[in-house]
């Protein structure tokens, strides 16, 4: 069985040939645990994130339980549409339980993502990380809180006004008037450095009118995020599993 819903009926054909489209293309922009390719339709350039295949216990409850991330991913980005590469189609294979799954939204052309002010060079370093507090706080003040705030997931181009940020990998949300707490817990998952990171905070805190406790409260809550990470890879690795 297939389950599918697009956002207009002229992408039928192009979701209909989903798996043509997704295999025939060699533009792979990440091949880890899901891939994700571009492709193109009626001369527009797509992407295509094909998740990957759940286990046994995920698959049984992906079908009877709970939407799948591609299904949640294209629900959410239909809900932030300004703050997301517009959200095309989802398509999920059923067999009779879940198998291949598909999200398909439109290319964001951006020109690097948060990794590049955190790990890399950019001569406007400062500026994007001032500007990313602003985006965060704007995403918060439109109660949407992005449970992945990796700087992967986060895209960003240069345009003639300044920069544009969007967010993807968008199936773990939450929607909500966020708390103080939730808002400085957001950035725990950029593996900032506590410099930069103090820069986000103290940015995200004179622009929401908070006092100079929220940074505090975002380096505890980072350094307890990655405190956990590294824990986590030192038993993996003592176990011989990377
Ligand atoms: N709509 C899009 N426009 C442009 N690039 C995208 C888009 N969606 C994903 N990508 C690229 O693919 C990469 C992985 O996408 P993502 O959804 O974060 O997958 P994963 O679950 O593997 O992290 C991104 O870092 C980005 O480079
Ligand atoms: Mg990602």
């Amino acid at each position: 069985m297939i389950k599918q819903q697009l956002t207009s009926k002229n992408y039928t054909p192009f979701v209909e040939e989903i798996e043509k489209y997704f295999s025939q293309s060699d533009i792979v922009l990440q091949d880890d645990r899901n891939t994700i390719k571009e492709v193109e339709f009626n001369s527009k350039a797509f992407v295509i994130k094909s998740y990957k295949v759940p286990n046994a216990i995920n698959s049984f409850i992906y079908t009877y339980l709970k939407k799948s991330k591609a299904w949640r991913a294209y629900e959410y980005g239909l809900k932030i549409s300004k703050f997301t590469p517009k959200v095309i189609a989802r398509v999920e294979y059923f067999q009779p339980l879940l198998k291949q799954s598909y999200l398909v939204c439109e290319k964001f052309d951006a020109d690097f993502n948060m990794q590049t002010p955190l790990f890399k060079q950019h001569p406007d370093k400062n500026i994007l990380l001032k500007q990313f507090a602003q985006f965060v706080l704007e995403l918060h003040n439109n109660n949407i809180i992005h449970h992945d705030l990796s700087p992967g997931n986060v895209l960003i181009k240069k345009n003639k006004r300044g920069y544009k940020f969007q967010i993807i990998d968008i199936n773990r949300m939450i929607f909500k008037v966020p708390k103080v707490k939730e808002r400085a817990q957001n950035f725990s998952k950029l593996w900032a450095s506590d410099e930069d990171l103090t820069t986000i905070l103290k940015t995200y805190a004179e622009v929401a009118n908070l006092d100079s406790n929220f940074v505090s409260m975002g380096l505890a809550y980072n350094q307890r995020n990655k405190d956990r990470k590294n824990r986590k890879l030192k038993i993996k690795k003592a176990l011989g599993l990377c």
